[in-house]
């Protein structure tokens, strides 16, 4: 394992470099900080003495008399942060004491964030979104579908492989209060070919991580689940007790993780969030994340390489289903529309301590003639298409039912409609291929 300098210049506006106040019994010895150079200067109330937990109990009005702390320039951990008003309101200085902010998440305080597979797409917007929030991310990933670019500077970057023990254990031994697994082989057709090689990364892969988690008290976990788990729709949209019949070795995989997180939710406390992705799309809106995906497989990718250039046509699996043009009906998601959500149940997750499954999608389900349609539109370019046969194992229509996520969360898609997701995903292949 190594532990990797940042390469890619890039300023993201968070809450470093500001103080922050808080209050609370016992809040120097609870709380811990990573290459501070000045020792902590924490407000505690004054008189205030003794179990905090306790003391705090059912009076929340007392959170505003909190004096401000100056802690300069990194993000401050709370070990144990349910020793502290859960639903306090914190208030953020800037060096100079001048209020400029206010955050209420997570008892307002910031996570240390080990992600893995964090270099990766999906991974390196729910990465951005981290630091948007505040928290504090290091990123664990072996790279072997990540790219160096999607690494933000500001973060530590562990170089390691979840089938090394030694690694993913070294990078929990250095404390963490979460972890958000994405890292994983997702191709579902090549895992109906090459099973054990989706075993040995999914599966064999996830239980180093969950074992190494555990071992360390590292116990709030949001995991990358997919749609996949369902297989064939018995009816629509699917909501997150639709029967579990995966169609795909892949889809088993992510099935079977869930069923161990649950386990270990019993077994040794760990809570988790298993969030079940539809299909996911788009680029980051702002421009700042444009690292292609190598090989992509997914519609959007696919008719972008066609729009540049890069690919000659694209092949639609059969015009013959039962939708309105006869091609398939799939719920698109946005990329940072997920990364919102994996951020939310992190928060949801350590703050109420208690798991959660959610499906998200937008439960608009959009067929590939009709997402064509719009990308010769936004793109300007022909993109020639060629209808060919089904593919075995594509349901007609997908669509989810996120109304759990909309009510346990808060959670609704912003970036999903067509519009979006097409012109984010082109922003970014002009800005990749200087176009
Ligand atoms: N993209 C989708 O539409 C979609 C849909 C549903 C679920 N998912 C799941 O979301 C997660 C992220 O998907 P993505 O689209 O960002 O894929 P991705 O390939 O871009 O990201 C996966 C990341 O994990 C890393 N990784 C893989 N194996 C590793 C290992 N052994 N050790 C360390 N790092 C390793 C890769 O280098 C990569 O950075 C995956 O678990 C995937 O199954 C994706």
């Amino acid at each position: 394992m190594e532990v990797l300098k940042k390469h890619r210049p890039y300023k993201v506006s968070n809450g470093e470099g500001f103080a922050l106040a808080l209050g609370g019994v016992g809040a120097e010895r609870a709380v811990r900080s990573t290459g501070r150079r000045q020792a902590p200067d924490i407000a505690t109330r004054s008189g205030a003495e003794g179990n905090a937990q306790q003391r705090f109990k059912g009076t929340p009005s007392n959170a505003s008399r909190v004096r401000p702390a100056t802690l300069r320039g990194h993000a401050v951990f709370i070990k144990n942060p349910q020793f502290f008003l859960a639903k306090s309101r914190f208030i953020l200085y800037d060096s100079g004491n001048i209020r400029v902010d206010t955050c209420r998440f997570y008892g307002g305080f910031y996570m240390k964030v080990l992600v893995i597979g964090g270099a990766g797409y999906i991974g390196s917007h729910v990465v951005k979104e981290l630091m948007a929030k505040g928290h504090k991310v290091t990123v664990f990933d072996n790279l072997s579908s990540g790219l160096v670019q999607n690494l933000f500077p500001e973060n530590e970057f562990i170089a390691g492989n979840i089938l090394y023990t030694d690694d993913i254990d070294g990078a929990f031994a250095r404390g963490f209060d979460a972890f958000i697994d994405l890292a994983a082989f997702k191709a579902a057709g090549e895992s109906m070919i090459k099973p054990e090689k989706y075993s040995i990364n999914n599966i064999s892969g996830t239980m180093n991580i969950l074992n190494a988690a555990v071992k360390h008290n590292c116990l709030n976990m949001v995991f990358s689940s997919s749609a996949a788990v369902f297989g064939e729709p018995q009816y629509l949209p699917l909501d997150e007790n639709h029967p579990k019949n995966p169609t795909n070795y892949y889809g088993f995989t992510k099935l079977k993780i869930e069923e161990f997180m649950q386990w270990y939710d019993q077994l040794k406390g760990l809570k988790f969030a298993a969030l079940r992705y539809f299909n996911a799309a788009g680029y980051d809106p702002e421009g700042v994340l444009y690292g292609l995906e190598r090989n992509p497989a997914n519609l959007l990718p696919v008719m972008m390489e066609a729009a540049c250039g890069k690919r000659e046509k694209i092949s639609i699996f059969g015009n013959d289903y039962p939708t309105r043009d006869g091609t398939c009906i799939r719920d698109y998601i946005h990329v940072s529309d997920l990364a919102v959500a994996h951020v939310m149940a992190l928060e949801y997750i350590a703050d109420k301590k208690e798991s959660i499954t959610l499906n998200l999608g937008t439960g608009n389900g959009i067929t590939v003639t009709e997402m064509l349609e719009a990308a010769r539109r936004i793109t300007g370019k022909e993109i020639k298409a060629e209808y060919v046969g089904r593919r075995a194992g594509d349901p007609a229509q997908l669509t989810a039912s996120s109304a759990l996520a909309k009510k346990t969360l808060g959670w609704e898609p912003k970036f999903s409609d067509v519009d979006t997701l097409i012109g984010s995903t082109w922003q970014a292949y002009r800005k990749y291929f200087g176009l």
